[in-house]
């Protein structure tokens, strides 16, 4: 989803914060070493000991700065033994998986209410369509890992439970108790669990 390139690589400069453009600029060609080009970043598991019982590893161009203008990213993603992915949608980027290790429920909600999932195991793929809601949980017994590539640098994720419950500042309770149909207790208490 991200624009073409217009030369072989323009590795990101993220030290030239002085300078605006849509992207980061490119580090001097003269500068760029073979280093660049590799990153080892998704090769470290993931700590799950969190609420979600998931984490993920962005390879993007922020931990990768050579994918700068080059369309393209991945997230490792490990899960333990019931953990989730909350539900999340990318503004940036169609997203296509597959399963690694463990057994994996995969769902994504389209524009029109209507929910897909399946049950994929080691091996097995799915595609999220650019900014569908969607989320992975590990149905199996033991831990789960899927690596995700994306068609952005940069995909983004809103990822819903902080988008509504966790911005900085709070979305009004009474827009929230509105659009949900519950009472302010159970807003409070939703918010209280993602406060830090
Ligand atoms: C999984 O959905 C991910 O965005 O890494
Ligand atoms: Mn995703």
């Amino acid at each position: 989803a991200d624009p073409d390139s217009l030369q072989d690589f323009c590795v990101a400069d993220q030290s030239a914060i002085s300078i605006s453009v849509n992207g980061f600029p490119c580090k001097p060609a003269s500068e760029v070493t073979s280093d660049d080009f590799f990153f080892d970043g998704l090769s470290k598991v993931g700590d799950t000991s969190n609420i979600f019982g998931s984490n993920v590893t962005g390879g993007n161009v922020l931990t990768f700065p050579a994918l700068n203008t080059l369309g393209i990213s991945m997230n490792r993603v490990d899960f333990a033994p019931g953990g989730v992915n909350p539900p999340h949608s990318h503004p940036r980027a169609t997203e296509s998986g597959v399963v690694i290790e463990g057994k994996l429920l995969v769902g994504f909600v389209t524009t029109g209410n209507v929910y897909h999932s399946k049950v994929l195991t080691a091996g097995q793929m799915f595609v999220i369509p650019r900014g569908l809601v969607h989320f992975q949980k590990n149905v199996g017994v033991g831990k789960a890992l899927v690596i995700a590539a994306f068609n952005s640098q940069l995909p983004g994720a809103v990822v819903l439970p902080f988008t509504l419950f966790a911005s900085t500042p709070s979305i009004p309770d009474d827009i929230l108790t509105r659009a949900f149909q519950v009472e302010e207790k159970v807003v409070e208490s939703i918010k209280s669990k993602f406060s830090s």
